[in-house]
């Protein structure tokens, strides 16, 4: 059985303190919570901060990008020791924001994969397409693409060590979800991609999330589904009440 894996990306939101406010209050939230895995990703500045508070506790820390370099002049960057050094578990990679904004591209995907898992730390990898490449029919190929890309050289061993997001990006941030019948047949796909790389045992292992405004009121239908083994939220993910409700409906399933 895969375990459901509930994970906010409080992207670029919160300040230090708000963060740490937040953190406390899903800590709380979710202390009788025991069959989801539940993650937290706040910005690096507020990581830190938010890794002692959710330390000892059944919440995990993520961060929203590592730089796949080991150190030195990077401007800007943070390298993957300093995240493992606060504790983090996880670490988001790839996303679309990430893709569309900030010339994140299939090697740069590859490489920070491999720099996390090197690190003994699980990369979240967010694959997804845009309506266009829906509407024109090359959803599959994308998909493809983002799947054989972020994978590369990567072994059997290693790719049960990740979780896989798949966010369409036409349903992040917009309050249009995919249906359940969308989400699903994607997801079984992706699944199938993987599959094709790894075979059936590593396919049927490795959780793929559903991530692209959910919310409480249609997480359940989504994770219902057979391929949907959690979610990454983005907007209902700042609110402790709305991400809780969000965790319940995956320990109820
Ligand atoms: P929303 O839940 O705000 O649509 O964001 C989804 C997302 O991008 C999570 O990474």
């Amino acid at each position: 059985m895969r375990q459901y894996i509930i994970a906010g990306n409080w992207k670029m939101n919160k300040t230090v303190s708000e963060s740490v406010i937040l953190a406390k209050q899903i800590v709380d939230a979710v202390k009788d919570i025991k069959n989801t895995e539940v993650v937290i990703a706040p910005t690096f500045l507020a990581a830190a901060k938010v890794a002692d508070v959710v330390k000892g506790t059944n919440v995990k820390l993520a961060v929203q990008d590592v730089h796949w370099k080991d150190q030195g002049a990077f401007t800007g960057k943070v390298s993957i020791d300093m995240v493992k050094e606060i504790g983090a578990e996880y670490v988001i990679i790839g996303h679309s924001e990430q893709r569309q904004y900030f010339h994140e591209t299939e090697e740069s995907v590859n490489l920070k994969v491999k720099k996390t898992l090197s690190a003994g730390l699980k990369p979240i990898i967010c694959i997804g397409e845009t309506l266009e490449q829906r509407n024109g029919g090359i959803l599959e190929s994308v998909l493809t693409t983002q799947i054989e890309g972020a994978y590369k050289d990567l072994s059997a061993d290693e790719a049960l060590k990740t979780v896989i997001a798949y966010e369409p990006v036409w349903a992040i941030g917009t309050g249009v979800v995919a249906t359940d019948e969308q989400a699903q047949d994607t997801q079984a796909f992706v699944r199938s991609v993987m599959k094709n790389i790894y075979g059936e045992s590593v396919s049927e292992a490795v959780r793929i999330q559903y991530g692209g405004s959910m919310k409480p009121d249609n997480a359940k239908g989504l994770l219902a589904q057979k391929d949907i083994d959690g979610g990454l939220i983005g907007g209902a993910a700042l609110k402790s009440d709305s991400f809780f409700a969000i965790i319940a409906a995956a320990e109820a399933q």
